[in-house]
């Protein structure tokens, strides 16, 4: 198993393309199982909570798992994956959960089939992975007012920069999670107790209403 002293520790999008490579058919089952892993599912409830509507794209879609969630909290719009890595890619198109499937790096500029009404990501703005200049190029595939609900790794809200880049986004509010549930501190004590911020905003609208 790939573990997340490995994944955190990624040194660009090579690197990353590689790992993913090893890891995407274990991901489910081995990683999501085992560590319990709640994050896309407290991603998918927020922006439900918050009113989101699609069409949605879900950044470093990975294996699927958060339109997984969407779907079983009764989310019908259409969903559109991005992702670095073909093999993660993979395992979340043989789940039929996309419109469409997009390869890319998101910190680049980006082409994709938007607008987009709603932007949803979990697991990828962490350690070793994307930083806030991502933020700008999602934004640029998303309608005006298009609901984002983003998680944020809280280890690297302030050494990567997103509190300063989320200050520039007014109405921006926070839910902090519990990443793992019960079940990740017998199978990796030193990242079970991990939380993560959900960032929620509406995209280019100024009078604070986050949702
Ligand atoms: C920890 S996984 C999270 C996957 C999924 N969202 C989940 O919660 O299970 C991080 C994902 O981000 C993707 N990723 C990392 N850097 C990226 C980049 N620069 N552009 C697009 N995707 C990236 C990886 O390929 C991987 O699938």
């Amino acid at each position: 198993m790939t573990d997340l002293n490995a994944a955190f520790a990624l040194n660009g999008p090579e690197d990353c393309a590689r790992l993913y490579a090893a890891w995407a058919a274990s991901y489910d089952a081995e990683f999501a199982a085992e560590m319990d892993y709640r994050l896309p599912a407290h991603v998918a409830a927020a922006f439900l909570a918050h009113g989101g509507s699609g069409p949605v794209l879900d950044v470093g879609a990975g294996t699927g798992l958060l339109a997984g969630h969407l779907r079983n909290m009764g989310f019908a719009g259409a969903i559109d994956a991005v992702d670095l890595s073909v093999d993660m890619l993979d395992s979340a198109r043989a789940k039929g959960l996309y419109r469409h499937l997009h390869r890319a790096d998101i910190t680049r500029p980006l082409a994709l089939t938007g607008p987009y009404s709603g932007v949803v990501s979990s697991g990828t703005f962490t350690h070793g992975h994307v930083g806030p200049e991502a933020i700008v190029q999602l934004e640029r595939q998303a309608a005006r007012g298009a609901l984002f609900a983003v998680s944020i790794n809280e280890g690297v809200y302030r050494s990567m920069g997103f509190d300063a880049a989320l200050s520039e986004r007014p109405g921006v509010t926070f839910l902090d999670v519990q990443i793992y549930g019960p079940a990740a501190a017998a199978k990796d004590p030193d990242h079970a107790a991990q939380r993560g911020l959900i960032a929620i905003w509406r995209h280019g609208v100024h009078d604070g209403a986050a949702g």
